[in-house]
């Protein structure tokens, strides 16, 4: 078996997206293997490998060949029980007796912020890297994650704004987040945990040197701007970075795993229906710094 990684759509996005077949992800890796899919994740972006039967202890030993795990606690404190372990972030629409959440339950709701643009824990002070997202039981139709490429985003911008944007340092919270959809149901003691965190606007990724806009629905304000022209500006850079020939949709099949780099892309879920199960298992590579003291 060789490793070999192509664009997924070589005519339209020959620069995002990428499939990488000849590997077995379910068993150690070697460096140079491990290498070559950093080098893939540099050029791509995005990466989908399937048909990988990943158990949660593979997926966390595969993770950890592009640096160390985050731990993936639950977001919101009254949930005390998780369902998977500490390194596991429960992307699932199931309680912990694997029964499909009411719809009105409180952690589904606040899980449905997941549906606007973002990137993985740009809400943290040391945001992600990589996020691995293996897919364990898929609904019957919907249920897609999209990715924009935020290189392209960046490139694409006329000098002017690429101008105004530079310098800009953003706040982001996911109480920034959630208010766009209208979920405020938070508890003194979540308001703090969920404190904004400040980001550059632009960063540069910290192994290929390329800009790219830091964007996210949980960016709500940029320092020393009015807030209603602050939202106004980050929605009008969220729609330009998500036009559709930035986007790649992923069609999730069962054993599918991706990997998004989340320093130069955002992702959003597509919906499905509520009441079939949908089990996913996120695996998050932590960034090494802040983007605040990330080179310029
Ligand atoms: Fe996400």
């Amino acid at each position: 078996m060789t490793l070999s990684i192509r664009a997924i759509d070589p005519v339209s996005r020959p620069f995002f997206g990428a499939v990488a077949s000849g590997i077995d992800i379910t068993q150690p890796l070697t460096p140079e293997q491990a290498r070559a899919i950093e080098k893939g994740m540099d050029a791509f972006g995005v990466m989908v490998f399937h048909d990988q039967r990943l158990t949660d202890e593979a997926q966390m030993a595969f993770s950890r060949n592009f640096g160390e795990l985050e731990l993936a606690t639950n977001n919101l404190r009254d949930t005390k029980e998780q369902r998977l372990g500490a390194h596991i972030a429960d992307i699932s629409n199931l309680d912990i007796n694997s029964n499909v959440l009411a719809r009105e339950n409180r952690r589904r709701l606040f899980s449905l912020g997941t549906r606007l643009w973002h990137s993985d824990s740009s809400f943290k002070p040391v945001p992600a890297k990589y996020s691995l997202l293996s897919a364990r039981v898929i609904p019957s139709k919907g249920g897609n994650t999209e990715f924009a490429d935020m290189r392209a985003a960046y490139d694409t911008l006329d000098d002017a704004t690429k101008a105004e944007c530079e310098g800009l340092v953003c706040e982001h919270s996911q109480l920034f987040s959630r208010a766009l959809i209208g979920f405020g149901d938070f508890t003194e003691q979540e308001r703090e945990d969920f404190a904004p965190v400040r980001q550059r606007l632009i960063r540069r990724h910290p192994s290929t040197g390329r800009k790219s806009l830091y964007l996210a629905s949980h960016a709500g304000t940029i320092i020393d701007w009015p807030v209603p022209e602050a939202r106004a500006f980050l929605r009008d850079l969220i729609e330009h970075a998500t036009q559709r020939k930035f986007v790649y949709a992923h069609a999730w099949k069962p054993f599918d795993l991706v990997i998004w780099d989340n320093q130069a892309t955002m992702h959003r879920g597509r919906p499905f229906d509520p009441t079939e199960v949908r089990d996913m298992h996120r695996t998050t590579v932590a960034g090494l710094r802040s983007t605040m003291e990330e080179a310029a």
